[in-house]
């Protein structure tokens, strides 16, 4: 079914206003997307009739809000098909969820033991990593990245050995859109019995998320993606890996009974929950996630990518253009560079024409590298682009070009 852009629009405020006099184009979505007023209206309900501190109190609102919490922890297992509730560990966002894992595995790892990631993995799913490897003198092996921007998959299997202990991988690359077959990695990687952790971030509101079905062992997602708010995100993790895994934080919420001697931990999910959460945090992603839902992921990919496609389609039309990223499967990201013209220089001339884009490595710098580069500009789409913001980005980038040459 296709969407109505114009009325989803509606939903968004943001979109309506100008920026440096011209209608504002918002192609910045990889980086965080705009938030529906039915988000905006959640926080306001949250603070205005339900705010409280959960699992503490006996008094009403305590009760609603503890209600409310667990009933959006409820909603996230089932958007993203976790098995039950307890799986779903809320979070500050991806880069604490991927820390968190980082941090609490160091147990298992030893000198000599091998973390296998992928040439294409953002920061946050490359430096926990790699911190955690020169702390155990462990090795960190990176699976390489083809010239259209694919993982190479003969070498990730050969790159798995009787002492890697972990593979994680990016389900979306920020920088390229290509979307990886982590069900093939999962399966390869269990094949030898090593557990994968999935970076979703950039998969979250692009793609349906099946963690049963990809039989990852960690998922990790941001609701600011997601058209959520900041501050909130979520691990997802198997229970058998959770019942395993010593708490990362220490403090209220995540004891059973303390004394001077010695604590004992809560059951899942809370062991990993210390302090008091983002409640309101969590409401939100719920809406947002519902939001998703009611729109249809399905109906939401079909339209970013017939976008992404054209835009694609004009932007290889403009002289000295090179896209970096044209994966057989890709999504919502187009990331280019321009013959002689610092992608910088572009993205300042496109801000000025209204439009916001990414500039530079996008968090991912050894990919970048990769390609020979030391940035992109990055356009990325959401639900509410339109064919004739793409338009009005290939005319400003075409002037731009102009300008600069
Ligand atoms: N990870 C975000 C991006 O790719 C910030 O822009």
């Amino acid at each position: 079914m296709a969407l109505n852009i114009q009325q989803i629009r509606k939903d968004f405020p943001v979109l309506s206003q100008k920026v440096n006099g011209k209608p504002l184009v918002y192609l910045d979505n990889a980086a965080t997307t705009q938030k529906p007023v039915q988000v905006m209206e959640r926080i306001t309900r949250y603070y205005s009739e339900e705010n409280s501190n959960v699992h503490r109190g006996v008094h009403h609102l305590s009760q609603v809000a503890t209600e409310k919490f667990e009933e959006a922890r409820k909603y996230v297992a089932g958007f993203i098909h976790a098995n039950k509730p307890e799986e779903i560990v809320f979070t500050r966002g991806t880069t604490e969820s991927v820390n968190f894992v980082a941090t609490v595995f160091q147990q298992f790892i030893g000198e000599g033991d091998e973390i296998v990631i992928t040439a294409m993995e953002h920061h946050s799913n490359l430096v926990p990593w790699q911190q955690l490897c020169h702390r155990k003198k462990a090795k960190l092996k990176v699976v390489p990245v083809n010239e259209k921007g694919e993982l190479e998959l003969g070498a990730f299997e050969k790159l798995i050995t009787s002492k890697t202990k972990m593979v994680a991988v990016a389900h979306v690359s920020n920088v390229m859109g290509t979307i990886n077959p982590v069900e093939k990695i999962t399966a390869l990687a269990h094949k030898k019995g090593v557990p994968v952790l999935v970076d979703g971030a950039q998969a979250i509101a692009h793609l349906p998320v099946d963690v049963r079905k990809m039989d990852c062992d960690f998922y990790a997602f941001s609701a600011h993606k997601a058209y959520g708010p900041m501050g909130i995100g979520v691990l997802y993790g198997k229970e058998e890996w959770l019942n395993k895994l010593p708490p990362y934080q220490f403090g209220g919420e995540m004891v059973d009974h303390v004394s001077f001697e010695k604590t004992t931990f809560n059951v899942l999910p809370y062991k990993f929950e210390a302090g008091t959460p983002n409640v309101c945090g969590a409401l939100a992603m719920e809406t947002a996630l519902r939001y998703i839902e009611e729109k249809d992921i399905e109906n939401i990919r079909q339209h970013e990518d017939e976008v992404l496609e054209y835009a694609t389609g004009k932007l290889k039309k403009l002289p000295g253009m090179r896209v970096i990223g044209e994966a057989g499967k890709k999504t919502a990201v187009l990331s280019f560079v321009a013959d002689g013209i610092h992608p910088y220089d572009l993205g300042t001339l496109l801000d000025q024409m209204g439009i916001a884009v990414r500039t530079g490595h996008h968090c991912a710098q050894p990919l970048v590298e990769r390609f020979g580069l030391s940035g992109t500009v990055r356009a990325s789409f959401g639900i509410y682009n339109t064919f004739k913001e793409a338009d009005v980005f290939i005319g400003a980038t075409k002037q731009a070009l102009d300008m600069l040459r």
